[in-house]
């Protein structure tokens, strides 16, 4: 009763901030986002007829509010199977945790993914999208590789692929300024923009554009028209955050130096744009003949401490042997 699952965070192009009703963290809005191959969470889940209660264990540490997350998911698997038992999880990140590089949405993919296996369910893609969303709302979006769109149907979770990695091999280079967690969470940022951002409506009464703007253009192969959609439908998103009372001020000031060297690098012709989600870490996409130097202008910037790289990647999966 135990497996072990593969998933790789990803990073949206067309952005979810909001959700549409409270109960099962259903976003306000679809997005459009891009798997990272080269960052990735490996979740083991083990059912043990001797627990009491679900243990998780995140880089190695217990923490309450993951806990629930993951209970809520494995309570749905639970039922799916028809069986009580609790299970040990335990979860490793190869990148920064909690940091804006979307470690919940690796980890709640590989979750569902791994404790299925265990269980032995073959759950179809639809309801496997709709008990990792309950963890993370950009979760279903890492079950699947590539480019993926994410949409609401009625109140269900949709994800297609729109380009498998081969398809369309751009690269993405994250620069990252901080290490240490952020001091707002996705989940209570998007819950106090709703309440208090004067540019929240505006924000989801713009955003089905948006999203078909992002998906002719991947549809397209068009970088350009991607570039420049990605970036407005990013700043907007920090628009609403800047906006949101307390305010969400994500961005450092090397943040903020990458997002001007990107744009001064594309204004000289280099295929790259930005990309910033709730956090300080600057994701960078770009064509892949564009990668070395726009790796290295990045970090060359004072205050970017580390630089990682990644080819679009390919959705979650079990491992075959796992130790
Ligand atoms: C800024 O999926 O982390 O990265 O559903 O509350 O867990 P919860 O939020 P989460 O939010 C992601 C927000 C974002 C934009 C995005 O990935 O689309």
């Amino acid at each position: 009763m135990r497996a072990v699952a593969v998933a790789h965070p990803n990073v949206a192009l067309v952005k979810y901030w909001g959700k549409r009703a409270r109960a099962g963290n259903l976003p306000a809005t679809g997005s459009l986002s891009l798997v990272l191959g080269g960052l990735a969470t490996e979740t083991s889940v083990r059912f043990d007829p001797h627990l009491a209660r679900d243990r998780v264990l995140l880089d190695g540490r217990e923490d309450a509010e993951t806990s629930a997350r993951v209970s809520a998911c494995l309570d749905e698997l639970r039922r799916e199977a028809g069986v009580g038992l609790r299970a040990t999880v335990e979860s490793r990140n190869d990148f920064p945790t909690g940091a804006g590089l979307a470690s919940s949405a690796s980890g709640f993919a590989a979750l569902v993914t791994a404790g299925a296996g265990a269980l032995g369910l073959q759950l179809e893609d639809q309801r496997l999208a709709e008990i990792a969303r309950l963890g993370s709302g950009s979760a279903p979006r890492s079950l699947l590789g590539g480019v993926v769109l994410l949409t609401n149907r009625d109140a269900t979770t949709v994800c297609e692929q729109v380009a498998a990695p081969a398809d369309w091999p751009l690269e993405i280079v994250v620069a990252v300024t901080t290490t240490g967690p952020k001091e707002t969470s996705s989940r209570i940022g998007m819950a106090l923009s709703e309440q208090t951002s004067p540019y929240y409506d505006a924000w989801v009464e713009t955003h089905g554009a948006d999203l078909a703007a992002g998906l002719a253009a991947v549809r397209a192969r068009d970088f350009p028209a991607l570039a420049g959609l990605a970036e407005h439908n990013c700043l907007k998103m920090h628009a609403v955050m800047l906006t949101t009372r307390p305010p969400l001020i994500y961005w450092t000031p090397a943040t903020l130096a990458c997002l001007h060297r990107i744009q001064e690098m594309r204004r000289d012709g280099v295929p790259v744009f930005f990309t910033v989600d709730a956090g300080p870490q600057v994701k960078a996409v770009c064509l892949p003949q564009a990668a070395d130097d726009v790796a290295t202008a990045l970090a060359g910037i004072p205050g970017v401490l580390r630089i990682l790289r990644s080819p679009l990647g390919e959705g979650a999966r079990l491992r075959a042997n796992p130790d």
